[in-house]
């Protein structure tokens, strides 16, 4: 037996070296490849960052391009996988869809799958990227019982997911210029986020040496939870069960009671003692999008201003360092966009899909790749012997 130290929810265990990510949660900084979180933010494109988390720099202009047409060129699926959809019964979430469907790509991709050579980890990379967005439309098809549509490779990565989510073979869907920029915005700042839970599962899963499109379905499963990528569609339920702002009191008193374990969805977060950096580029963006697309959402948005307000001047939030978190105005976005809540979830599934092959990669890649295995203290029964089923009290 050997002596383990014993750091439950990993709060101080460094698993790897990495140079994808950078998170400074006391100040509150977050920057993919040394790039603050915030220029990108303002200036690039979720395909660029997409870029630049892959392969460390910045692209040129043909670099890009050649990129944009790769990804383009993978966006289809294979026509059989479209009838797994057939096996989930009509309301299922599309989460669960998503693990199911995701995972299946492993079926198609793996015979002549080499991980440790890098052209073939390009391949399953971009194969992911552009999958992902056609698979997680169909997803919703599927629940609202319309065609599976195709997607349009002459328009941006955001535009032809809108395009598959709200297009029929009758009518095409015109996404306003606004929310395509939106929309890349919230991919971009959703796109990696260092050791997360589900990118630490996609790397354990990944450790084994197994099928990476399964090893994403695994991050999907990770990703759903309310902890996790779940809290988006969460906070939007919370908001509406609090109802008027007359009532954020009686749910303040709720988070704070011991007994009770009600939690403010999207406040928190296990790495920031200070504000996220993203929600607070979100929640200038819902000011846009809401000004200029949907009034009808206001009065939520409204409602999440007042909340976090009234829980920044609250001594049990503040003594915690409880501050929005990036799910917290997420989902009052999406809703303004058209997007059903359900699939606030695969939205942030997405975007992570970047940084879950650009982890997996460099994890493949490292020359001290070895598979992942915690160790645990063991506080079970000691030695005994079997006893015989009569004798058994
Ligand atoms: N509402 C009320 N109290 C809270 C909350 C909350 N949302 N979050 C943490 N606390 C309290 C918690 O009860 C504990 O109090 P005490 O010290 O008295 O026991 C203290 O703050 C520390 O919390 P913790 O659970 O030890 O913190 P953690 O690092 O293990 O968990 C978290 C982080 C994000 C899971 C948690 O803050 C939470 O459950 N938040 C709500 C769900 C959420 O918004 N998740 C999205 C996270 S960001 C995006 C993503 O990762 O996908």
């Amino acid at each position: 037996a050997g002596v383990f130290t014993y750091d439950p929810g990993f709060v101080s265990t460094a698993s790897c070296h990495s140079s994808i990510t950078y998170i400074d949660g006391n100040e509150g900084i977050l920057r993919y490849r040394g790039y603050p979180i915030e220029q990108l933010a303002e200036k690039s494109t979720f395909i660029e960052v997409a870029y630049l988390l892959l392969y460390g720099e910045l692209p040129a202009a043909e670099e890009l391009n050649g990129f944009r047409d790769i990804i383009t060129h993978h966006t289809m699926v294979n026509e059989a996988l479209l009838r797994f959809f057939e096996g989930y019964h009509y309301d299922a979430h599309p989460m669960a869809m998503m693990v199911g469907v995701v995972g299946s790509l492993a079926g198609f991709y793996h015979d002549s799958l080499d991980i440790y050579d890098s052209h073939h980890r390009d391949i399953c990379a971009h194969r992911l990227i552009a999958k992902i967005p056609t698979i997680a439309a169909a997803c919703h098809k599927h629940n609202i019982g319309e065609p599976v549509m195709y997607p349009r490779n002459d328009l941006s990565y955001s535009a032809n997911f809108m395009h598959m989510l709200k297009g029929t073979p009758c009518e095409d869907y015109e996404v306003d210029p606004l929310a395509e920029r939106a929309l890349d915005l919230l991919f971009i700042l959703h796109a990696d986020h260092e050791q997360n839970a589900s990118t630490s599962t996609v790397r354990l899963a990944g450790s084994s040496g197994a099928n990476p499109f399964a090893c994403v379905a695994a991050g999907i499963t990770s990703l759903w939870g309310p902890a996790h990528g779940g809290a988006n569609e969460a906070v939007l339920k919370m908001l509406e069960e609090i109802g008027h702002v007359g009532n954020i009191d009686k749910y303040i008193a709720r988070a704070k009671d011991k007994d009770d374990p009600y939690r403010l969805m999207g406040f928190g977060h296990r790495v920031y003692k200070n504000y996220d950096p993203r929600a607070r580029i979100i929640r200038s963006v819902c000011h846009q999008v809401l000004d200029k697309l949907a009034d009808s959402n206001n009065p939520l948005f409204e409602m999440a201003l007042k909340l976090e307000e009234i829980a920044a001047n609250d001594e049990y939030f503040l003594e915690r360092k409880l501050y929005p978190n990036v799910d917290f105005y997420s989902g009052i976005i999406y809703r303004a966009l058209g997007i059903p809540d359900n699939m606030f979830t695969v939205m942030f599934a997405i975007a992570r899909t970047v940084g879950w092959v650009a982890h997996w990669t460099e994890m493949v890649s490292d020359p001290h790749f070895r598979i992942g295995r915690p160790r645990q203290i063991y506080d079970g029964a000691p030695q005994r012997d079997y006893v015989p089923m009569a004798d058994r009290g």
